[in-house]
């Protein structure tokens, strides 16, 4: 993808940044990060048009970060904020609370409980977001976009706005959005902060019009002077996901994969195992239809590349042991000496993703509820089995495939069973107008387009 060209200077701010540091034993070697937002925002760094602020997020990354190397290398800012506050801001209060609040994972009986513990990482959620604040006042040339992104940095606005009304600000909230009722489950003075730190931009993106819409009612609610809401979809870097798609370690990983699962029926997911992507339910749902249907024993194969993440987070421990049990027991039901019913990768190797991508012939993706999910757009790209999709209706994307995928309720077990079965059972002609009908769907935008929307917004 070429860079866009840019009218006004550009400072993108985010938790994670482009790059992060390894030490290899000669010395601190980059690392390119990976994902949607680096796809959407990496060709205006590289084209020398953006400086990018994000947090040092390990030994490593401090390390460098002390050495001026990510400076040397790019226009690239890591920030050291410090382990403990680094610890309270990404995993108490970005990772434990703002992403349970916004995806809707608390439970109400047990969750959320604020004691003197929270409002610590409270403060020191305001003093990252303070030191975001200050470095995006120094490094921003006169009258920069400055693109902050998602829920880590809520709170830097109002500094901004103070010190450099030369400046424009946009927020871009990759998560779902609370609504006015669910988003009071937040601890009172954190949510007036929240709300009036976003208001101070001069405008807030969401994925979906549903996200942007539960934003706006929460401010509204609090009589706060709107900013401007917009909608946009960010979509998979095409020509990045093909290039891993026709590489050697792409085909080696496929010529495995091939070998494991034979001529069988694959429905495969890929993800982080993470809560909000159901994936517990996804082997329930699984689990039911091999129940049902005596006649797919055997002939059905699950591939799951669930990659373990926040494993600082107590709840994501204890969700991978509840995920790798579930696979043990379905295995245990109903494989036997010829058949693993699923197989599971825990390993983040994006070229074996992407070789599962190529070869499902039905694609699980049912998250109880997401911002987007680019899987959704990343596996009809580069599928070469006219592979269905079976979608969460909670996925901001779900607005997006609407006409070609297989819908799901994420909590409806039997109707995810049923919908993977559909699948299964559709005719070679359907399966082949379905599949070429939601590659047109999901390619229609990219990353450019996602990103040529926020600079609008910003003028
Ligand atoms: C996903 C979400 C983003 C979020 C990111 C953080 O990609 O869609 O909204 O910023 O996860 O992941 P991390 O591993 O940095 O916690």
């Amino acid at each position: 993808m070429t860079g866009p060209v840019l009218d006004v200077p550009v400072v993108i701010a985010s938790n994670r940044g482009p790059v992060s540091y390894r030490d290899d034993g000669e010395g601190l070697v980059p690392v390119r990060g990976g994902g949607g937002l680096v796809s959407g925002l990496q060709p205006l760094v590289d084209s020398g048009q953006a400086r990018w602020i994000a947090a040092a997020l390990s030994d490593d990354d401090r390390a460098a970060a002390a050495l001026g190397i990510p400076e040397r290398s790019g226009p690239v800012h890591l920030l050291d904020v410090g382990v403990d506050d680094l610890t309270r801001y990404y995993d108490v209060v970005s990772n434990e609370v703002l992403w349970f609040l916004h995806h809707g994972l608390f439970d109400g009986a047990h969750t959320p409980t604020y004691t003197d513990e929270w409002h610590e990482s409270w403060q020191a959620y305001r003093r990252v977001n303070d030191a975001f604040a200050h470095a995006v006042c120094e490094h921003s040339p006169t009258g920069a976009a400055v693109l902050v992104q998602d829920y880590h940095l809520t709170l830097l606005a109002p500094t901004v706005a103070a010190q450099r009304p030369d400046l424009r600000l946009v927020h871009f909230h990759h998560t779902p959005f609370a609504g006015p009722s669910e988003v009071r489950l937040l601890e009172p003075t954190a949510l007036r902060e929240l709300l009036d730190g976003l208001a101070a931009h001069h405008a807030c993106g969401f994925h979906t019009d549903r996200w942007a819409t539960n934003f706006l009612r929460c401010v509204e609610d609090r009589s706060l002077p709107a900013p401007r809401t917009f909608a946009s979809t960010l979509s998979t870097d095409l020509g990045a996901i093909r290039e891993v798609a026709a590489s050697a370690e792409c085909a080696a990983a496929l010529a495995r994969l091939e070998e494991r699962v034979g001529d069988r029926f694959v429905i495969a997911r890929v993800d982080r195992m993470e809560l909000s992507k159901n994936v517990v339910r996804g082997f329930r749902a699984y689990d039911l239809l091999l129940r049902s249907r005596a006649e797919l024993r055997g002939r059905v194969v699950f591939v799951a590349h669930c990659y373990p993440s926040r494993l600082g987070v107590p709840a994501y421990r204890d969700y991978r042991d509840l995920v790798v049990e579930t696979v043990a027991e379905v295995n245990e039901r109903w494989g036997d000496a010829d058949w693993t019913p699923v197989l599971l990768e825990l390993d983040d190797d994006f070229a074996s993703s992407v070789a599962t991508y190529r070869r499902y012939d039905a694609l699980l993706v049912n998250p109880v509820r997401d911002g987007l999910n680019l899987v959704a757009k990343e596996g009809p790209a580069v599928n070469e089995r006219d592979g269905q999709v079976v979608l969460s209706t909670e996925a901001g994307v779900w607005t997006e495939l609407a006409g070609a995928v297989d819908e799901v309720n994420p909590f409806d077990l039997v109707g995810t069973a049923a919908a993977l079965g559909a699948t299964i059972d559709r005719t070679p002609t359907d399966r082949r107008a379905r599949s070429e009908q939601l590659r047109r769907d999901a390619e229609a935008r990219t990353p450019g387009d996602w990103l040529a929307d926020q600079l609008r917004a910003a003028r």
